[in-house]
């Protein structure tokens, strides 16, 4: 007996093989196709979430597209040169079948199968009820849930506990811009959804839990493109008396059993690389493993150059675009390298220079003749350059080199994020903070302002605040930004040394997070933890572009819930309630 079994059924469509042949079964689902045969008979082709049975019905009876049936017959073996291989199913068929109507259906509003990949979102959004029916999108929800599955039991065979935090809250420093919630009681007073549990597991380390965990629902408020929607969920983690290893250790069993649920194959060790070497090599600190093009070191090259552009310049690197991996590159002609230009500047190059590397191992350019031939050789010897290759070069300050030439890698080189392989990688030393404000004069801080500065770099926190590094970390799956996570500051003097830089006074801490600064000063273990997006580790697997394709009711690009229309207008009254005027829109 199949373990779906009800009072209804004995089987799901898909589940009928062979084997079944001469069983008397009732299936029940919707109705995805019905073809006429010969005068007396018709094949209905009966859909549930697990697949597709044909069932030989009389021909006479009233069943259209999506009405909901019961098929009660016997399985049998599909008449010779009749099976479908393309269907699990294909072998056999329901015979002799009596059919119920269990309801009526009015026609969909676009087909219940791949055809409706072609539908504007906007439509399958709005019925996504039907979407959710087609094969794609239950192979997706379901696999979602083996994910889900998969984390809590490596997390719970690592001694994490589960423990659910509030979604009513105080606002918080974590970057992101809140959704708030009017409070009734207290008008004027509101609460923020959180933008993650952070600040609960941390006060969960310092409750002496040890190791926390929470496949939790975030709420951030930002655009929303491919990789982001206002709620998404984590796997959120905490644990104490660690170092960075035990948590990259422990995360990376969830990361692993999730993948080997969702393709069946064992993920190699993770490799690490640093911070800065991801921006010399890839120019980004989401590198995508899965191609070559890295960023080539050329300052030293142009050290006594005649080139004015590169005289100066701090920093000088290039990329190559190799004529045999891209060959369509290399037929660039002037428009595309003058877009490619164009794009340089925009993302805030001085300029790009682009150097063709010809059959007798010059270079074509137009700015060849400022290049002298020991610089040619040793360009060419440096890229391994062969003829028909392109050469871009940016001579810039460190970030904006680095920076530029690893978003014109990207836009050149880099495949779809859900096509394989699947190339994880570790990111570890972020910078504590990144750059300096120029309203304030102070550092932003470079994650959240609970990281830990690296040991070796706490002498710098006065002198050369840029140059310290924090115990922080991210996880990376062909570019995308999976998870951060870091070592924090248990110690209540530091967190207040960290906050002052940021331009937090003590007075100002204590206001907005004495709340959380209090609890660090009745003894706070050592700890860290990590967060990863459920989401996009389960659109990358399923190998969808779209983190939508993966969420059940996602909201649209613009934010918007086409099925309920939500955000809507509220009556007067419920605004009254809570003490709420509505202005007129800003005039843009
Ligand atoms: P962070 O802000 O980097 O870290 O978020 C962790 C991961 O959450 C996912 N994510 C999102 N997914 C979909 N839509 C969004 N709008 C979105 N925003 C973030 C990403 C991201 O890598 N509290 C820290 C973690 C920690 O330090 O432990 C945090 O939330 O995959
Ligand atoms: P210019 O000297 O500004 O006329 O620039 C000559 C060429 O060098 C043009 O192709 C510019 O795009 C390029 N160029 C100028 N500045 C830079 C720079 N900092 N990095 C790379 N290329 C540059």
């Amino acid at each position: 007996m199949s373990p779906s079994a009800t009072s209804l059924r004995t089987h799901l469509c898909g589940e009928l093989r062979a084997e079944h042949v001469g069983t008397s079964v009732s299936v029940c689902g919707w109705l995805a196709r019905r073809r006429e045969h010969g005068e007396h008979l018709a094949f209905f082709d009966v859909r549930d979430h697990s697949g597709v049975v044909q069932c030989v019905v009389d021909r006479t009876v009233d069943v259209r597209s999506e009405y909901v049936v019961r098929i009660t017959g016997e399985v049998r073996r599909r008449p010779e040169g009749t099976t479908n291989e393309g269907l699990s199913t294909g072998e056999i068929e329901i015979g002799e079948c009596v059919v119920e109507v269990l309801n009526v259906a009015d026609p969909p509003p676009f087909p219940v199968d791949s055809r409706a990949d072609d539908v504007d979102e906007n439509v399958r959004l709005r019925h996504r009820y039907i979407d959710i029916r087609r094969e794609r999108m239950q192979r997706n929800v379901r696999l979602r849930a083996r994910i889900n599955s998969a984390i809590r039991r490596a997390m719970e065979a690592q001694n994490f506990v589960e423990v659910e935090t509030p979604f009513l809250m105080p606002s918080t420093p974590e970057g992101a811009r809140e959704f708030l919630v009017p409070s009734r009681k207290e008008p004027g007073s509101f609460y923020a959804l959180p933008q993650s549990p952070q600040l609960w597991k941390q006060l969960l380390m310092v409750a002496g839990v040890d190791r926390y965990y929470q496949i939790a629902r975030c709420l951030r408020d930002e655009d929303l493109r491919a990789d982001r929607q206002y709620e998404f969920m984590q796997l959120d983690a905490e644990m104490s008396f660690v170092t960075q290893p035990d948590v990259l250790a422990a995360i990376g069993r969830a990361v692993t059993a999730a993948a080997k649920e969702a393709t069946g194959q064992d993920v190699p060790p993770i490799q690490q690389i640093t911070w800065r070497e991801a921006m010399e090599r890839f120019g980004v600190d989401k590198p995508d493993l899965r191609f070559g093009m890295e960023l080539v070191e050329l300052t030293d090259v142009f050290a006594k150059t005649e080139f004015k552009a590169f005289a100066s310049a701090a920093a000088i690197k290039g990329i190559r675009v190799d004529a045999a991996t891209y060959p369509e590159q290399a037929a660039w002609g002037r428009g595309r390298l003058d877009a490619i230009t164009d794009r340089a500047k925009q993302l805030g190059a001085k300029g790009l220079v682009w150097l063709k590397v010809t059959a007798e191992s010059t270079l074509d350019s137009p700015v060849a003749k400022f290049i002298s031939a020991d610089e040619t050789a040793q360009i060419i010897a440096r890229f391994g350059a062969l003829a028909g290759d392109m050469i871009l070069i940016v001579a810039d300050d460190w970030t904006t080199t680095c920076e530029v030439l690893g978003q014109l890698r990207n836009d050149i080189g880099r495949p779809p994020v859900h096509e394989g392989p699947y190339r994880y990688v570790w990111v570890v030393e972020f910078p504590l903070f990144v750059g300096i404000d120029a309203a304030t004069g102070r550092p932003r801080p470079g994650h959240h302002p609970f990281c830990h500065p690296h040991p070796d770099d706490l002498e710098y926190l006065d002198t050369d605040p840029l140059r310290v590094r924090a115990l922080a970390y991210d996880l990376v799956l062909n570019g995308w930004e999976l998870g951060s996570g870091s070592i924090r500051i248990h110690d209540p003097a530091m967190q207040r040394t960290v906050f002052n830089k940021l331009g937090i006074s003590d007075d100002e801490a204590d206001r907005r997070f004495g709340f959380f600064l209090q609890p660090f000063r009745y003894g706070a273990p050592p700890h860290g933890g990590f967060a990863f997006g459920i989401d996009r580790l389960t659109a990358i697997l399923a190998g969808e572009e779209n983190i939508r394709e993966v969420i059940a009711f996602p909201k649209t690009q613009s934010g918007l819930d086409p099925m309920t229309n939500a955000p809507t207008k509220v009556d007067e009254a419920q605004l009254a309630e809570l003490g709420i005027r509505v202005l007129p829109p800003a005039t843009k």
